[in-house]
């Protein structure tokens, strides 16, 4: 639970009586302070602590921007609740496919209940699903007991919204089209303290025929490598022995910079941080992952043994269509280059099926591929059409039976070829690290290979945040148990 000391230096310094500055961070600080004098009023016309939630939907990016939602709600003097009947209720949302839109509304269905049992309760609702103006809508139409929405860019002002919120009753609706800058030093609770993610880039460039995130995410921007590196350091300093790289397409790193810096490079850099232990990136796109980062992974011990390169299809001609620029052959080469390259690499992917037009010859090249880099594991997506998108105007859609059918080929296939890859790890010893009690079974300890598979070994909690060697005693399929030797 690391909050900011350089922020929080600002607050300490702020004066709340004279108008909230125009530059920022030196705003937000000026708007937690005023945050928490609101809080701490409330709690005494309460006569208890008040507490928050937040509920993540999405990608390893909403994971993040919780960790400053949240930062801020601690900072403000809430506590965290341990569901969602709570004073504070957020939901960051994700919108890459529909069952993501419909689970909140799901959600946010039942949450109205709880506010009718305590009516000073504040429900949020923020993240990727409030970009598209469809859902703000109806939001403001059949949802009228939501008291804040904002969106993905204006992230960065979650205290001032906080305080808008807190003095005011309607609901308060404030979502940009694009972002105005990357405002740093915003305090951050970690959900885990010994791993964490960092931003390295935001947004996206590619537009991918399929996806929303281009919409919802805007421009990339990447942050400067000395504001990575220091995060990085505080990270560490802090306890931090894993940290993950976030961006939509790592490999575009620094390019939009003033003085260009390339993912290689930057990757080098975080690998001298001492005490930093195991380093992952998310995510590689296929079409311009480099020799240099591969070579930097290869050199680098501290580097997990993980790619995961997001295949999509492993049919030329959908791949066209989804905008992907690389063919199959394209993409076995680049995996083949990398499992010569990496001794003992996992390949992890993505895959989407029933995308316009496809057909079970396209899926035949789907599972060509699958069955011919071998993945260690694979994500398999039913097409969702996102609004707005190019493939969604695409006039030939495929029917859901067809779609259902095609998952399942795809998934049998992944499954053999995941197991056969685990399977012959069984008997191996390797580093792991400890990150949880085992939610089955409390006297097992579940850590996380470089590989990024599980393995769960018997132990206690005070193993958790180390590093363990540990022998892989038995496969069950996409991860093992083990005992630590
Ligand atoms: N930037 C990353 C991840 C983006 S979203 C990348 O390029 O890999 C994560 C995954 O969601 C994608 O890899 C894709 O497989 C899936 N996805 C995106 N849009 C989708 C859609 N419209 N329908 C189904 N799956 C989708
Ligand atoms: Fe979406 Fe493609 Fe960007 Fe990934 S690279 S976020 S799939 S548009
Ligand atoms: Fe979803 Fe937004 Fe991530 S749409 S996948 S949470 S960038």
């Amino acid at each position: 639970m690391a909050i900011n000391e350089r922020f929080e230096e600002l607050v300490r310094k702020t004066d709340i009586n004279s108008p909230a500055p125009e530059n920022e961070p030196a705003r937000q600080a000026w708007f937690l302070a005023r945050a928490r004098l609101l809080t701490q009023r409330r709690m005494e016309e309460a006569g208890r602590p008040l507490t928050f939630r937040v509920e993540t939907f999405g990608c390893q990016m909403n994971a993040r921007d919780s960790e400053k939602i949240v930062g801020i709600l601690e900072s403000a003097g809430f506590t965290e609740a341990p569901s969602e009947d709570t004073d504070f209720l957020v939901y960051n949302t994700c919108t890459v496919r529909d069952n993501a839109d419909q689970r909140v509304f799901g959600r946010l269905g039942r949450a109205s209940h709880l506010k009718k049992k305590n009516p000073g309760m504040k429900i949020v609702v923020c993240g990727c699903m409030v970009q598209e103006k469809s859902n703000v809508e109806k939001i403001r139409r059949s949802y009228r007991f939501v008291d804040l929405v904002f969106g993905t860019h204006n992230l960065y002002r979650f205290a001032e919204y906080l305080c808008t919120c807190l003095e005011s009753d309607g609901m308060v609706v404030e979502i940009w089209d694009r972002a105005d800058r990357i405002v740093e030093a915003l305090p951050v609770a970690r959900k885990y303290p010994f791993k964490s993610g960092t931003n390295i880039t935001f947004g996206c460039n590619n537009f991918c025929s399929y996806c929303i995130v281009p919409y919802v995410r805007g421009r990339e921007r990447s942050r400067t490598p000395l504001e990575i590196l220091r995060e990085c350091e505080r990270l560490v300093s802090d306890g931090v022995v894993e940290i993950m790289l976030l961006g939509q397409n790592v490999n575009s790193y620094g390019k939009d910079l003033d003085t260009p810096c390339t993912f290689a490079e930057l990757l080098t850099e975080v690998c001298k941080i001492e005490g930093l232990k195991r380093i992952r990136f998310m995510t590689p796109h296929p079409k311009d992952l480099s020799d240099d980062v591969i070579r930097v992974v290869r050199d680098n011990e501290k580097i997990a043994r993980h790619i995961h390169l997001p295949l999509q299809s492993g049919s030329d001609r959908i791949l066209k269509r989804m905008n992907r620029h690389y063919t199959k052959e394209q993409y076995i080469a680049l995996a083949q280059k990398i499992r010569g390259q990496i001794p003992d690499v996992a390949i992890t992917t993505d895959i989407i099926v029933g995308f316009p037009g496809e057909q079970d010859c396209d899926i035949d090249d789907t599972i060509d591929v699958i069955r011919r880099v071998g993945f260690d594991n694979a994500f398999t997506f039913i097409y969702s059409k996102r609004a707005g998108t190019p493939a969604a105007k695409m006039p030939d859609q495929v029917p859901d039976e067809d779609k259902n059918r095609m998952f399942d080929r795809v998934l049998a296939a992944v499954q053999e070829t995941a197991h056969g890859r685990a399977e012959k790890l069984t008997g191996r010893t390797m580093e792991a690290l400890a990150e949880e009690v085992n939610v089955k079974d409390s006297s097992y300890i579940t850590a996380r290979l470089s590989n990024n598979m599980l393995v769960h070994v018997p132990g206690d909690p005070s193993m958790i945040g180390k590093m363990l060697q540990v022998r892989l005693d038995e496969c069950r399929g996409f991860y093992f148990f083990g005992s630590v030797v």
